[in-house]
């Protein structure tokens, strides 16, 4: 089944074309890599199917209905958790507040809120171990997985890691890769993007792979 559809869209930033009709499907259950050099458009492109930049066309449709439209405040409601390449944690926040961040923006109950977090603390038992040092206090590396946790805490469809493995020392990325294995298991039908500038890091992972140059699929 499809569950995000992302149909020729093009972005242009400052006049200057960078999407040039960039279309792929992302399915349920499988994990779809998108590589593609420094500057080749894999940010922009998450960032324009995510609502955080406008398109000058193109449609964005989750299980087929068209979201292209919906302002990006709205989009923690569609179920599609977003990794940001720069990871931006609130400093101030304790790691367990950053990963609830975007919860508050969908007015959870407490309960269900709990239950989630208690998910995620079992797939990344490393988070609970951290869960009350604040969000600056981690490292680079550390930060990662925590902004894995805070997307899986809104990841009931689809999972958008920007360059997760970039950077990461060896031992967590093992950890990380070996947490995309239990999500996978654990929520059998999510759809997955992983982006990376070389494919090296992503091991076996991809049931599909994408290349995206000068803002186009390949
Ligand atoms: N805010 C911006 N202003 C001007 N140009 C931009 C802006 N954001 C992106 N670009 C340009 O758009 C192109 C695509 O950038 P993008 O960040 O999507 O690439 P990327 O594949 O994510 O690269 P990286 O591997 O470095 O993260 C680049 O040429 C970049 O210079
Ligand atoms: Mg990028």
């Amino acid at each position: 089944m499809t569950m995000l559809n992302i149909e020729n869209i093009h972005v242009a930033i400052n006049g200057i074309p960078i999407l040039r009709g960039v279309s792929f499907k992302l399915e349920a259950g499988k994990t779809t890599t998108l590589i593609g050099r420094n500057g080749a458009g894999k940010t922009t492109t998450l960032r324009a199917f995510m609502g955080l930049l406008p398109m000058q066309s193109g449609s964005v449709t989750l299980k087929g209905e068209n979201i292209g439209i919906t302002p990006a405040y709205k989009r923690a409601h569609q179920g599609i958790g977003y990794a940001p390449e720069d990871r931006r944690l609130v400093p101030e926040f304790t790691v367990e507040d950053n990963i609830l961040l975007p919860s508050l923006a969908l007015g959870l109950s407490v309960d269900e809120r709990a239950s989630r977090l208690e998910e995620i603390y079992e797939l990344m038992p490393s988070l609970a171990v951290m869960r009350k040092r604040p969000g600056g206090g981690v490292s680079g590396g550390q930060g990662k997985m925590v902004a894995l946790g805070r997307a899986l805490m809104i990841a009931r469809y689809a999972l958008v890691l920007d360059e997760p493995f970039q950077g990461l020392a060896p031992a967590l990325a093992l950890e990380y890769a070996r947490t995309l294995g239990k999500v996978r298991n654990k929520r059998p039908d999510l759809a997955l993007l992983v982006t990376e500038s070389s494919p090296d890091l992503l091991g076996e992972i991809a049931d599909y792979t994408l290349q995206i140059e000068r803002g186009e699929i390949q």
